[in-house]
């Protein structure tokens, strides 16, 4: 893996065959009227493309360590062209029990990838740049967002939407093996009198530590019915998984991508049979 293919913002094609992993969903090849088509179908993913190019195209304005209760260091950018982002630094990254030191930021990206490609769409789009001369994360950063724990009492009256964004991540998180989903990591963007949950800091994922889901776990409970749509779309689809296994390649290690697609299978078999996780599978999830 080198440099130049961990900063390719949209994967591992080379320049001409631009193919953004945020625009399709799959990598199977589309005539140039279909991604028109789908630009417009989907203006949520063109934003998304856009927000990728802005994050590393822009231009640093400003950059300012922010420095309450993070473990690693943290800066917000903003760019000259009016995007702001997450900036989490190699070098600034803490030493972590199970996990290779100074790949945190690698991990940041390839969960966003794996978002991406499965079209949950709740992780801000978030790329690998060099700024300042320290290689890093980027995010886009949200606005006007309260953490999770800040909105629990509101939450009651809209259970059943927040639930199910919840059972979700907490899908997401078992896929990706997130070891730190406290519920700082889950920022609330009020949207048309509802919230909408962004996952941030997934950093810690593909790993060997303990899995933490502090919002509560959803064993035995029905889950949404796009959750396994989700999954079986990337089981069924061939080109897509191995895209998806490139690009993740580029980040983590062999072991690592196998044990990830491995839940993947067992998760989705899961689901398929039962329509929600029993409690007695899951240390065979999280031993993968
Ligand atoms: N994409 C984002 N949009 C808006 N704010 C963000 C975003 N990412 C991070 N933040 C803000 O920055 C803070 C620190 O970021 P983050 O949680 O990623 O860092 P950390 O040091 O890894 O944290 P932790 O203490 O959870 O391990 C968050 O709690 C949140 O307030
Ligand atoms: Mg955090």
């Amino acid at each position: 893996m080198n440099l130049e293919s961990l900063l390719n913002i949209f994967g591992n094609q080379k320049e001409g065959e631009f193919e953004p992993s945020v625009n399709e969903g799959s990598s199977e090849k589309k005539n140039h009227s279909d991604d028109h088509k789908n630009e417009i179908q989907n203006p949520q993913k063109e934003k998304e493309k856009q927000a990728l190019l802005n994050l590393q195209n822009g231009v640093v304005k400003s950059m300012v360590e922010l420095d309450e209760g993070t473990v690693n260091s943290v800066f917000l950018v903003e760019f000259t062209n009016g995007t702001s982002g997450i900036f989490k630094p190699a070098s600034g990254e803490s030493a972590m029990r199970k996990i290779e030191h100074g790949t945190l930021f690698k991990r940041e990206r390839a969960a966003y990838l794996v978002n991406a490609e499965m079209n949950f769409g709740f992780v801000p789009p978030t790329i690998i740049r060099k700024i300042n001369g320290q290689i890093g994360s980027l995010q886009l950063f949200i606005p006007d967002t309260l953490p999770y724990y800040e909105i629990r009492r509101e939450e009651i009256s809209r259970k059943e939407h927040i639930q199910n964004q919840l059972k979700t991540f907490w899908v997401y998180d078992l896929l990706i093996h997130n070891s730190d989903r406290h519920m700082g990591n889950i920022l609330c963007e009020k949207v048309d009198g509802n919230f909408n949950l962004h996952a941030i800091d997934n950093a810690a994922s593909f790993c060997k530590s303990e899995l933490r889901f502090d919002v509560g776990n959803f064993f035995d409970q029905e889950l949404p019915e796009d959750l396994g749509e989700k999954i079986s779309n990337l089981r069924k689809n061939q080109l897509l998984r191995e895209k998806l296994r490139a690009l993740l390649l580029e980040l983590l290690n062999k072991k690592e991508v196998e044990a990830f697609f491995a839940r993947v299978n067992l998760i989705g078999d899961t689901i398929d049979e039962c329509n929600s996780i029993p409690r007695s599978r899951y240390d065979t999830i999280t031993n993968i």
